[in-house]
């Protein structure tokens, strides 16, 4: 293939993006970028400074000092440190929409992103891929589910972990983070103008997945392999 061609999937938490994002850059042998993964391990970082995450300056005073890789098989490394699995625990995940909405930190997290998928295919997926970090995006999905089947996902998700939570505090944590994530001022959460909307609800993985498939095969053209 000698264009390279970006696949932006958008939505709220726990909207399944990550794990149709996954299955659908393996079929279309693209990278897949988890740019949620980032905000984590910031967050991770500066909490294990003993930094509070509610402290804009503070948090941001640490971006020099922070190094995020992002590898094929999913490893996070933040600073050295294997934090794969530290950034799912619920510590993280209450204090990352703070992080998120600095936009230092955003800035610093985008140039990664852009960087990232400047030499590439890619799906990358987060909460504002098709409006801001790839605004040239091929393929734009806002991908959406209710509050009710996110977070049951999500609590199943955390139950295969072995992460302790109980079900009413994920769906306060999905609540919290749809507010913060759609209200802050650089960057929010919204669709793309040019962004095609995905009701995922109703459907199981391989559902969402062939439809995303569908999607990036009209708008592309590209011939979509057997899987
Ligand atoms: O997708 P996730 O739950 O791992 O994302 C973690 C947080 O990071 C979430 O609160 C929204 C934020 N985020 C963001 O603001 N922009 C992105 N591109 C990706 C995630």
């Amino acid at each position: 293939m000698d264009k390279h061609i970006s696949v932006a999937i958008d939505g709220p938490a726990a909207a399944g993006k990550s794990t149709v994002a996954k299955r659908v850059a393996k079929i279309l042998n693209f990278t897949y970028i988890d740019t949620g993964a980032m905000y984590r391990a910031f967050t991770w970082a500066v909490m294990e400074k003993g930094l509070d995450p509610q402290d804009e300056k503070a948090s941001c005073s640490i971006i020099p000092e922070v190094s995020i890789d992002m590898f094929e098989d999913g490893t996070v490394v933040c600073n050295g440190v294997d934090v794969t699995r530290a950034i799912r625990e619920p510590r993280v995940s209450s204090n990352v929409s703070y992080i998120a909405s600095y936009k230092d930190i955003r800035l610093a997290m985008v140039d990664l992103q852009r960087a990232m998928a400047a030499s590439k295919s890619v799906v990358m997926d987060g909460r504002d891929i098709g409006t801001y970090v790839l605004p040239n995006a091929e393929v734009k999905i806002f991908q959406i589910a209710s509050v009710e089947c996110r977070a049951k996902r999500r609590y199943d998700e955390n139950v295969s972990k072995g992460i302790p939570t109980s079900f009413e505090d994920v769906v306060a944590d999905v609540e919290k983070r749809d507010y913060i994530d759609s209200h802050r001022a650089f960057a929010p959460l919204k669709p793309a103008e040019d962004s095609v909307e995905l009701d995922t609800s109703p459907l199981n993985i391989e559902e969402v997945v062939d439809a995303i498939l569908a999607i990036i095969h009209e708008k592309t053209g590209i011939e979509i392999p057997c899987h």
